[in-house]
């Protein structure tokens, strides 16, 4: 998958353009602050999200191109950006994260680099850290398409996680962008060990 390249073509059919609504919702309802990682930020939309809530927030992006309009975007926020692969992160993001938010960054990654995702979360959410996520769980896709976005059944994010992170919240918002009502579940991790 060359995510740069549909950056160039301007093929970002994932962009909403606004931060997501279950994610806003839930900081609105959680005190949780501190460092915050948005891995496969794209456009930037939940690190300017995470800033306005008053977390010290980064956005990792493997897609230089992508990370070039976040910085145009939310140039007071630009030097939050950071081109980087989630599952090789630069060493001055090892270790270093209170809070991990999701959006559309595993729904976005064929189920083969699942347990890269994981080791990647793992590399940069500290000890006892929260994995906040808006799981995209149940895409719609198009007889014929496999994706992305790639169908992310609950079982298998439970899967993943069982071992090292427990469940804090899980549930299915009711705020979503239209094309994502009942598709997307909250969940939020934290990694125990
Ligand atoms: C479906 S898009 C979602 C972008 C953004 N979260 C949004 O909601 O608009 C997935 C993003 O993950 C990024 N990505 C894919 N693999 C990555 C990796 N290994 N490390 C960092 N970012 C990655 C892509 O470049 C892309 O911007």
């Amino acid at each position: 998958m060359n995510w740069d390249d549909l950056y160039r073509k301007g093929e970002v059919f994932w962009n909403k353009g606004a931060p997501s609504l279950p994610m806003k919702q839930y900081l609105e309802r959680h005190p949780e602050r501190g460092r915050a990682l948005v891995p496969g930020c794209g456009h930037g939309h939940e690190v300017a999200l995470a800033a306005e809530f008053g977390f010290d927030a980064t956005g990792l992006d493997i897609a230089p191109t992508g990370v070039a309009a976040a910085r145009a975007l939310y140039p007071k926020l630009a030097h939050r950006f950071v081109v980087g692969d989630l599952f090789d992160p630069p060493a001055a993001l090892r270790g270093a994260f209170d809070v991990v938010l999701e959006h559309t960054c595993m729904s976005g990654l064929h189920p083969s680099l699942r347990a890269s995702y994981r080791r990647g979360i793992d590399l940069t959410l500290r000890p006892g850290g929260l994995l906040i996520g808006v799981w995209f769980i149940n895409p719609d896709l198009d007889p014929g398409d496999e994706g992305p976005p790639f169908p992310f059944p609950v079982p298998d994010l439970t899967a993943l996680f069982a071992d090292g992170y427990e469940i804090v919240h899980d549930y299915v918002p009711d705020v979503a962008f239209e094309s994502r009502v009942g598709r997307e579940r909250m969940r939020v991790l934290r990694r125990v060990r």
